[in-house]
Protein backbone atom coordinates (compact mmCIF):
# COMPACT_ATOMS: atom_id res chain seq x y z
CA UNK A 1 0.00 0.00 0.00
CA UNK A 2 1.54 3.77 -0.75
CA UNK A 3 2.40 5.70 1.96
CA UNK A 4 1.08 9.61 2.11
CA UNK A 5 3.24 11.35 5.17
CA UNK A 6 1.47 14.01 6.36
CA UNK A 7 4.05 16.42 8.37
CA UNK A 8 1.81 18.02 10.20
CA UNK A 9 3.61 21.64 11.78
CA UNK A 10 0.35 23.02 13.09
CA UNK A 11 1.56 24.39 16.25
CA UNK A 12 -2.41 25.06 17.78
CA UNK A 13 -3.29 21.82 16.75
CA UNK A 14 -7.42 21.33 16.72
CA UNK A 15 -7.65 25.18 16.54
CA UNK A 16 -5.00 25.22 13.78
CA UNK A 17 -7.38 26.66 10.89
CA UNK A 18 -3.80 25.26 8.55
CA UNK A 19 -4.94 21.61 9.83
CA UNK A 20 -8.27 22.09 9.14
CA UNK A 21 -7.29 23.18 5.25
CA UNK A 22 -5.05 20.29 5.22
CA UNK A 23 -7.73 18.02 6.26
CA UNK A 24 -9.74 18.84 3.43
CA UNK A 25 -7.05 17.93 0.89
CA UNK A 26 -6.28 15.11 3.01
CA UNK A 27 -10.05 13.90 2.01
CA UNK A 28 -9.77 14.72 -1.34
CA UNK A 29 -6.53 12.72 -2.00
CA UNK A 30 -8.53 9.83 -0.19
CA UNK A 31 -11.69 9.80 -2.54
CA UNK A 32 -8.98 10.73 -5.45
CA UNK A 33 -7.38 7.06 -4.47
CA UNK A 34 -9.88 5.10 -2.51
CA UNK A 35 -9.70 1.87 -5.19
CA UNK A 36 -6.91 -0.37 -4.65
CA UNK A 37 -4.43 2.49 -4.99
CA UNK A 38 -5.49 3.52 -1.43
CA UNK A 39 -2.96 5.26 0.63
CA UNK A 40 -1.62 4.60 4.50
CA UNK A 41 -1.67 8.04 5.66
CA UNK A 42 1.85 8.39 8.32
CA UNK A 43 1.09 11.84 10.00
CA UNK A 44 4.14 13.22 12.12
CA UNK A 45 2.50 15.80 14.38
CA UNK A 46 5.76 18.03 15.17
CA UNK A 47 4.75 19.46 18.37
CA UNK A 48 4.77 15.79 19.91
CA UNK A 49 7.87 14.90 18.60
CA UNK A 50 10.95 15.38 20.58
CA UNK A 51 13.03 16.92 17.91
CA UNK A 52 16.25 18.57 18.36
CA UNK A 53 18.23 20.96 15.92
CA UNK A 54 21.69 19.61 15.50
CA UNK A 55 23.91 21.07 17.81
CA UNK A 56 28.24 20.50 17.24
CA UNK A 57 27.95 16.88 19.58
CA UNK A 58 24.49 15.56 17.39
CA UNK A 59 26.44 16.87 14.24
CA UNK A 60 29.45 15.09 15.16
CA UNK A 61 27.46 11.88 15.51
CA UNK A 62 25.58 12.23 12.43
CA UNK A 63 28.52 12.49 9.99
CA UNK A 64 30.24 9.69 11.89
CA UNK A 65 27.34 7.66 11.52
CA UNK A 66 26.95 8.53 7.98
CA UNK A 67 31.08 7.50 7.65
CA UNK A 68 30.26 4.39 8.84
CA UNK A 69 26.98 3.63 6.84
CA UNK A 70 24.58 3.23 10.09
CA UNK A 71 21.71 4.47 7.82
CA UNK A 72 19.63 2.65 10.37
CA UNK A 73 20.15 4.27 13.25
CA UNK A 74 16.84 6.53 14.43
CA UNK A 75 18.97 9.56 14.18
CA UNK A 76 17.59 9.12 10.37
CA UNK A 77 14.04 8.32 11.14
CA UNK A 78 12.81 11.47 9.41
CA UNK A 79 14.96 10.77 6.41
CA UNK A 80 14.25 7.46 5.69
CA UNK A 81 10.37 8.60 6.09
CA UNK A 82 10.70 11.38 3.53
CA UNK A 83 12.50 9.38 0.99
CA UNK A 84 10.04 6.29 1.47
CA UNK A 85 7.07 8.29 1.01
CA UNK A 86 5.14 8.12 -1.99
CA UNK A 87 2.92 11.61 -1.40
CA UNK A 88 4.25 14.03 1.10
CA UNK A 89 1.87 17.38 2.24
CA UNK A 90 3.27 19.18 4.86
CA UNK A 91 0.82 21.91 6.74
CA UNK A 92 2.50 24.65 8.02
CA UNK A 93 0.97 28.03 9.19
CA UNK A 94 2.71 31.23 7.98
CA UNK A 95 4.47 32.71 10.67
CA UNK A 96 7.11 35.54 10.05
CA UNK A 97 7.52 35.26 6.46
CA UNK A 98 7.94 31.47 6.46
CA UNK A 99 6.59 28.96 8.81
CA UNK A 100 7.21 27.80 12.45
CA UNK A 101 10.76 26.57 13.70
CA UNK A 102 9.92 23.05 14.22
CA UNK A 103 9.54 22.49 10.55
CA UNK A 104 12.91 23.49 9.94
CA UNK A 105 14.29 21.01 12.58
CA UNK A 106 12.31 18.60 10.40
CA UNK A 107 13.76 19.76 7.32
CA UNK A 108 17.49 19.07 9.23
CA UNK A 109 17.07 16.10 10.31
CA UNK A 110 15.29 14.94 6.94
CA UNK A 111 18.03 16.15 4.66
CA UNK A 112 20.69 13.68 4.81
CA UNK A 113 22.91 12.56 2.26
CA UNK A 114 22.80 9.34 1.19
CA UNK A 115 19.14 8.83 2.46
CA UNK A 116 17.16 11.74 0.91
CA UNK A 117 19.59 12.93 -1.61
CA UNK A 118 23.07 12.05 -2.84
CA UNK A 119 25.46 13.88 -5.42
CA UNK A 120 26.84 12.96 -8.57
CA UNK A 121 30.41 12.87 -9.36
CA UNK A 122 29.98 16.30 -10.89
CA UNK A 123 28.67 17.34 -7.27
CA UNK A 124 25.53 17.91 -8.62
CA UNK A 125 22.81 16.86 -5.97
CA UNK A 126 20.98 14.08 -7.22
CA UNK A 127 17.38 13.28 -5.29
CA UNK A 128 16.83 9.56 -3.85
CA UNK A 129 12.76 10.23 -2.57
CA UNK A 130 10.36 8.33 -3.97
CA UNK A 131 7.55 10.84 -3.76
CA UNK A 132 6.70 13.27 -7.24
CA UNK A 133 4.40 15.56 -5.58
CA UNK A 134 4.73 17.53 -2.49
CA UNK A 135 2.01 19.36 -1.13
CA UNK A 136 2.48 22.90 1.08
CA UNK A 137 -0.79 23.90 2.88
CA UNK A 138 -0.60 27.51 4.63
CA UNK A 139 -2.89 29.60 6.41
CA UNK A 140 -2.03 33.47 6.75
CA UNK A 141 -3.15 36.25 8.93
CA UNK A 142 -2.27 38.94 5.62
CA UNK A 143 -1.67 38.49 2.92
CA UNK A 144 1.63 36.19 1.97
CA UNK A 145 2.25 38.15 -1.94
CA UNK A 146 5.79 37.99 -2.58
CA UNK A 147 6.87 36.99 0.14
CA UNK A 148 6.06 32.52 0.43
CA UNK A 149 9.06 32.01 1.76
CA UNK A 150 7.43 29.10 3.76
CA UNK A 151 6.34 27.38 0.25
CA UNK A 152 9.61 28.45 -1.58
CA UNK A 153 12.07 26.98 0.93
CA UNK A 154 9.88 23.55 1.08
CA UNK A 155 10.17 23.58 -3.12
CA UNK A 156 14.02 24.40 -2.94
CA UNK A 157 14.37 21.14 -0.67
CA UNK A 158 11.52 19.09 -3.13
CA UNK A 159 13.72 19.38 -5.67
CA UNK A 160 16.69 18.94 -4.02
CA UNK A 161 15.05 15.32 -2.70
CA UNK A 162 14.00 15.01 -6.19
CA UNK A 163 10.39 15.66 -6.13
CA UNK A 164 8.79 16.13 -9.45
CA UNK A 165 5.57 18.38 -8.49
CA UNK A 166 5.36 21.00 -5.47
CA UNK A 167 1.73 22.05 -4.89
CA UNK A 168 0.50 25.69 -3.14
CA UNK A 169 -2.53 25.78 -1.11
CA UNK A 170 -3.51 28.75 1.05
CA UNK A 171 -6.40 30.85 2.52
CA UNK A 172 -5.06 34.34 3.55
CA UNK A 173 -6.27 37.34 5.24
CA UNK A 174 -7.52 35.39 8.19
CA UNK A 175 -6.54 37.97 10.51
CA UNK A 176 -7.38 40.99 8.83
CA UNK A 177 -10.29 43.17 10.85
CA UNK A 178 -13.89 42.62 9.11
CA UNK A 179 -12.29 39.54 7.52
CA UNK A 180 -14.81 36.92 6.54
CA UNK A 181 -12.76 34.01 7.53
CA UNK A 182 -15.55 31.22 7.12
CA UNK A 183 -15.87 32.80 3.77
CA UNK A 184 -12.15 32.69 3.17
CA UNK A 185 -11.67 28.97 4.49
CA UNK A 186 -14.81 27.75 2.38
CA UNK A 187 -13.11 28.97 -1.27
CA UNK A 188 -9.86 27.66 -0.06
CA UNK A 189 -11.08 24.26 0.38
CA UNK A 190 -13.80 23.86 -2.11
CA UNK A 191 -10.49 25.31 -4.52
CA UNK A 192 -9.69 22.54 -7.21
CA UNK A 193 -6.35 21.30 -5.71
CA UNK A 194 -4.70 19.81 -8.75
CA UNK A 195 -3.29 16.46 -9.33
CA UNK A 196 -3.93 14.68 -5.94
CA UNK A 197 -3.86 11.35 -6.92
CA UNK A 198 -0.70 8.59 -6.78
CA UNK A 199 0.97 9.35 -9.98
CA UNK A 200 3.49 6.82 -8.83
CA UNK A 201 1.11 4.28 -9.62
C1 LIG B 1 4.07 33.49 15.82
C2 LIG B 1 3.16 33.95 14.70
C3 LIG B 1 3.71 34.60 13.60
C4 LIG B 1 2.89 35.05 12.56
N1 LIG B 1 3.45 35.68 11.49
C5 LIG B 1 2.66 36.11 10.48
C6 LIG B 1 3.22 36.78 9.33
O1 LIG B 1 4.43 36.98 9.21
N2 LIG B 1 2.37 37.21 8.37
C7 LIG B 1 1.01 36.98 8.43
O2 LIG B 1 0.28 37.36 7.50
N3 LIG B 1 0.45 36.35 9.50
C8 LIG B 1 1.25 35.92 10.50
N4 LIG B 1 0.68 35.27 11.59
C9 LIG B 1 -0.77 34.97 11.58
C10 LIG B 1 -1.02 33.52 11.10
O3 LIG B 1 -0.43 33.31 9.83
C11 LIG B 1 -2.50 33.21 10.96
O4 LIG B 1 -3.20 33.51 12.14
C12 LIG B 1 -2.68 31.75 10.56
O5 LIG B 1 -3.99 31.53 10.08
C13 LIG B 1 -2.42 30.83 11.76
O6 LIG B 1 -2.63 29.51 11.37
P1 LIG B 1 -3.30 28.43 12.33
O7 LIG B 1 -4.74 28.81 12.55
O8 LIG B 1 -3.14 27.17 11.55
O9 LIG B 1 -2.51 28.43 13.61
C14 LIG B 1 1.49 34.83 12.63
C15 LIG B 1 0.95 34.19 13.76
C16 LIG B 1 1.77 33.75 14.78
C17 LIG B 1 1.16 33.07 15.99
Amino acid sequence: MPTLLFVNACVRGRDSRTLQLAYQLLDRIREANSNDMAFHIEEIRLSTENMLPLNYERLERRNELLMQGFLEDSMFDYAHAVAQADMIVIAAPYWDMSFPAILKIFFELASVVGITFCYDDNGNPVGLCNSEDMYYVTTSGGYIGEFNLGFEYALALSQLYGIENAHFISAEGLDIEGADVDAIMNEACNKDFDNYSNSSQ
